[in-house]
């Protein structure tokens, strides 16, 4: 077969490409760009794989079965990220990441199989970088695995703790070790090998078992990393520029992202990892405040009160996902603008369930982006509010994340509406959020609740304000 033989050209080509996810990166940054920003960074990992398959080095036989590869897993991946529910994707995620680091473990342990096989001794630089391919990527996998079943409610989400239970993760991490060092001294041994890939398994699950509750999209960002740096791994052992880079960046995305997240909920990753968050919840758990009471409203109402307000704020949460109602919530704050209402959206970073939920969901329905406010922005604007519109979110404009020590997501950030004139909740029922605690904003008399799927109390809230 004709291809490309000269190395330049290739590392040419690798450098267009890793220059395009540089640019994609960057552009993912805001949600005005992110859309172009993935599309350039697809550009260029589909530069790098045209390129590498062209390499004159790869024979004809693995050729076609690159090819078949890339048709039968490009298919998978394409009906599953077209089928796939919004409100599911953080298990979609967590797959992927499985599969990442599966990847990168396959293309260690073939390094190691073709040099074992080969008969010659390993030298350490190559052995070392096998050995981190397969621990960082069996890890990934098996870690993943568990996410997923967790996320999809296979398994139990809370955390699953047993005794000693830190202490055999410590010991089969030393185990990992010591065989990792006597394969490096030996300079190979394909049962000591066998024996670390065993190990590295176990350990991901023990490490992902313990974790659960509103702590595992951290665990999903951090397994991405993890991902990231075993494909960067296996790059070193097949010596392999671009899957370097596109390693390194996995890896140092996934990680600014989990120290983000960990930020937004006031946690720090080694109480993520080892905090067991839910396991012994001491705040106030649902179902304890059933001798208080809450305010129901109408529609009729809820629309006078909006319609002749000043300034509304919108707060979406998860129920706004499960309910697909952004498409109403849109029309609402349109219809609400044109009666010189002063209308805007305010994002938590860990509304729903993924980072950036809620900005792909205002974006499905051409929410303008200069009308979504994070955090820091609105905060400070609630006491002059006169009306929010709560749907279907729950532990992010909890008041215990301000007030209550005890609360297990005591000193996570939240949006202040209690401090606003007047708040109107959208749900199903008093069944609680993610985290499983009452919230104190229910009973308050400034809040008023609309009991409902959001997508049908929407479609009350606009037919009223019709009539207002
Ligand atoms: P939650 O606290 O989970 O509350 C969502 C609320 O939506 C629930 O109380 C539920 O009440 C309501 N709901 C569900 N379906 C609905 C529907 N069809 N119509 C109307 N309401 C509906 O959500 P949040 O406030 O967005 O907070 C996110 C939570 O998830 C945080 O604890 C966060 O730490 C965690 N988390 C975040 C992420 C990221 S990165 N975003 C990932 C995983 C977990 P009813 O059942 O009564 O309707």
């Amino acid at each position: 077969m004709n291809g490309i033989d000269f190395p330049l050209v290739i590392d040419s080509f690798y450098l267009v490409a890793a220059v395009l996810l540089f640019l994609g990166l960057k552009r993912l940054s805001s949600p005005a760009t992110a859309r172009n920003g993935n599309a350039i960074a697809a550009l260029g990992i589909l530069v790098a794989v045209v390129v590498t398959l062209l390499d004159r080095s790869i024979e004809r036989e693995g050729f076609y079965v690159i090819i078949a590869g890339v048709i039968v897993g490009g298919g998978v991946g394409v009906a599953l990220a077209r089928s796939i529910q919004m409100t599911a994707m953080p298990q979609l995620v967590a797959v992927f990441n499985g599969f990442g680091g599966a990847g990168s473990a396959v293309v260690a342990a073939a390094e190691f199989l073709r040099l074992s096989d080969s008969g010659e001794r390993m030298s350490i630089d190559v052995s070392v970088t096998i050995m981190l391919g397969t621990l960082v990527g069996l890890v990934t996998f098996s870690g993943s695995i568990v996410a997923f079943a967790k996320l999809q409610e296979l398994i139990d989400g809370k955390p699953i703790t047993f005794p000693l239970q830190k202490t055999i993760s410590a010991v089969i991490f030393a185990g990992i070790a010591a065989l990792i060092v006597y394969i490096i001294i030996a300079g190979g041994d394909p049962a000591a090998y066998y024996g670390v890939i065993f190990l590295c398994l176990l350990l991901g699950v023990l490490m992902v078992i313990p974790i659960g509750g509103a702590d595992m999209p951290v665990v999903i960002s951090l397994l991405n990393s993890y991902s990231g740096i075993a494909a960067a791994m296996a790059g070193f052992a097949l010596g392999n520029t671009m899957l370097i880079i596109a390693g390194s960046l996995v890896g140092a995305a996934g990680l600014i992202l989990t120290q983000i997240m960990t930020k937004a909920m006031n946690r720090s990753l080694v109480n993520v990892l080892f905090g067991a968050f839910g396991a012994q919840a001491s705040g106030t758990v649902a179902g304890g405040q059933e001798d208080k009471a809450v305010r129901e409203a109408t529609p009729d109402d809820a629309a006078v009160a909006m319609a002749y307000s000043g300034t509304v704020v919108l707060v979406p949460g998860y129920g706004l996902a499960v309910a697909r109602a952004q498409h109403q919530l849109k029309e609402l704050s349109e219809m609400l603008e044109e009666r010189g209402v002063d209308v805007r959206y305010a994002i938590h970073p860990v509304a729903g369930r993924m980072p950036g939920h809620m900005n792909v969901l205002l974006a499905e329905a051409d929410v303008p982006y200069d009308k979504l406010f994070d955090l820091d922005e609105i905060n400070d604007r609630f006491p002059n509010t006169d009306f929010v519109l709560v749907v279907g979110a729950n532990d992010v404009v909890n008041p215990a994340a301000r007030d209550e020590q005890g609360s297990p997501i005591y000193g996570m950030p939240i949006l202040e509406v209690d401090k606003s004139g007047q708040v109107l909740v959208l749900k199903r029922s008093m069944n609680p959020g993610f985290a499983g605690l009452d919230n104190e904003l229910f009973y308050k008399d400034n809040t008023m609740m609309l009991f409902g799927d959001a997508q049908d109390s929407l479609t009350r809230l606009i037919a009223s304000i019709k009539d207002v």
